[in-house]
């Protein structure tokens, strides 16, 4: 058996099954670019038959990825599996995965089948599948809770079709890795034809066990993962790519298998995700979080100080994490900025370099020490919002013991200057009620959440917005050394997201996939 185990990355797919977490065509194209980039082995790019939004999509990034396998999701009926048969074939490595619930209670109230019925089924998807393409990978939906003698019929029909993967997802994150390895090892050992596929572990986190469960699976014999950027996904989220990575990397003589990742860009792919999504990342998130290399109590302090390896079992550099330094001010020139810049991952054209210096010297003027997470929230909130159609323009704002607080806001709505006054229960609401005023939309809000970027009380606020309309959920992010404006443009960057993707039909979400 190889040991090198598939990185299967479905960010964006099962990723974006997260509430709020949908992404345009343009920011997946660019999350599947930085994916190939990281050497994933297999990108899920979407499930073409949810929507026309998203098979564009897939279709967009077959076309586009140059090194990894492109899959498309899909169910087992015959015109899902068309659909994404379509949007794959561009790639240069198709694949299909195409899944059906096999426990009992998925067949009785959700696909109100017969056992019989799903078993046709599985080798029929499978079967239209490879006429289609030559990878197809089969998925037994909630097969943790399923009867394992019906599992191995349904794994042996989907191999005897022709699936090359067979996945055994654990849905509802409900298994223990003891039993999730365990299972592996019986289905290797006694399914005809086990030997001639890779197995695939696919958990969520409901029990915090995701990342643990997708170990044992390795250990019993899985060679491929399936994981999400910062274990981004529905409810508690799927594995962590990240985590699996270092935990192969950091424990090689518990685990010896190798991955294809070059664990240096996962910092700023975690960065890039948290962007794109809205969805900051915790401080104390393994590998990726800000402080997971941060020391601060005087024992640690004074071991790392005499050996590093007395408090840390990898480096910050090794994940691409940097140190933070004092990095610039108002001083600064435009070259020790662009160093800076292409220090922290963000290389940037001449035109593009000038209007980041501009930005970049506002916020000094502002704020006297410029830090590198300060550099990072200016980068991406400027890459994130360059191309929205309403963008905050100016803002004025009452606040204080003596109400009422009110807001006045300048917006441009494509091209337009608008203006609107609003009163609120204090300055936010009267700041996101002025935008109500100026652009008329039914949103609800989901979440209001304030970060500091850095210390001190000039610190830079990152705001996170998430709004609602009808089945779309979407976030904003902005940061600012003002709290206020950090909410108007986090209020903004939302209502913009929702625009990009009202186009879209329901999403995988809506239909029911696990
Ligand atoms: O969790 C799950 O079962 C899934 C399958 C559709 C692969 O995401
Ligand atoms: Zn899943």
């Amino acid at each position: 058996m190889s040991n090198h185990v598939r990185i299967f990355d479905t960010t964006l797919r099962d990723g974006e099954q997260s509430p709020g977490a949908a992404m345009t065509a343009a920011e997946k194209l660019e999350i599947a670019q930085a994916l190939d980039t990281l050497g994933v082995d297999v990108i899920e790019a979407g499930f073409p038959a949810s929507s026309n939004g998203d098979f564009e999509s897939v279709r967009a990034i077959a076309g586009f990825v140059e090194h990894a396998v492109v899959a498309g999701l899909s169910r087992a009926a015959p015109k899902d599996i068309a659909r994404c048969g379509e949007a794959v074939k561009g790639a240069r490595r198709p694949r299909i995965h195409t899944f059906i619930s096999t426990s009992d209670i998925h067949m009785k109230h959700k696909l109100q089948m017969q056992p019989h019925q799903v078993l046709e089924m599985v080798a029929q998807s499978v079967a239209a599948a490879r006429n289609l393409v030559d990878d197809v990978e089969w998925s037994a939906e909630d097969a943790t809770r399923t009867d394992k003698d019906f599992l191995k019929r349904c794994v042996e029909a989907a191999i005897r079709a022709g699936a090359g993967t067979i996945n055994i997802p654990d849905t509802v994150g409900y298994s223990f890795p003891e039993e999730y390895g365990a299972l592996f090892r019986e289905l290797i050992e006694s399914v005809p034809g086990a030997d001639q596929v890779v197995f695939s572990a696919h958990c969520h986190n409901d029990l915090g066990l995701a990342v643990a469960n997708s170990l044992a699976a390795v250990a019993g014999g899985a060679r491929q993962v399936e994981c999400t950027i910062n274990g981004l996904g529905e409810r508690a989220g799927n594995a962590a790519l990240e985590e699996i990575v270092m935990a192969l990397r950091v424990r090689k003589d518990a685990l010896p298998y190798e991955t294809r990742i070059d664990a240096h860009r996962l910092t700023r792919l975690s960065q890039l995700v948290s962007r794109v999504t809205g969805f900051p990342v915790q401080y104390n998130k393994a590998i990726v979080g800000k402080n997971a290399f941060s020391h601060e109590s005087g024992i640690h302090q004074d071991g790392m100080l005499k050996n590093a390896q007395t408090y840390e079992i990898m480096r910050p550099e090794d994940v691409g994490q940097g140190h933070t330094n004092l990095v610039m001010g108002k001083l600064s020139g435009r070259h020790a900025f662009k160093t800076k810049l292409r220090d922290l991952g963000y290389e940037l054209a001449d035109n593009a370099l000038a209007d980041a210096f501009v930005r970049f010297k506002e916020l000094a003027d502002k704020k006297r020490q410029v830090f590198d997470e300060d550099l990072i929230a200016l980068m991406d909130a400027s890459l994130a919002h360059a191309a929205d159609a309403i963008q905050v323009r100016r803002l004025r704002v009452v606040a204080g013991t003596d109400g009422p607080q009110t807001a006045e806001i300048d917006l441009t709505i494509d091209g337009q200057e608008v203006w609107a006054p609003a009163r609120g229960n204090g300055p936010v609401d009267a700041i996101f009620n002025a935008i109500k005023q100026a652009y008329a939309h039914e949103a609800a809000l989901l979440l209001y959440q304030v970060n500091a970027v850095t210390e001190g009380t000039d610190a830079q606020a990152e705001v996170s917005v998430r709004l609602k309309q009808g089945d779309c959920v979407a976030t904003g992010r902005a940061a600012d050394p003002d709290t206020l404006v950090a909410s108007a443009k986090a209020y903004v960057a939302a209502l913009n997201r929702l625009i990009a993707l009202s186009q879209r039909g329901p999403d995988a979400q809506a239909m029911g996939v696990g």
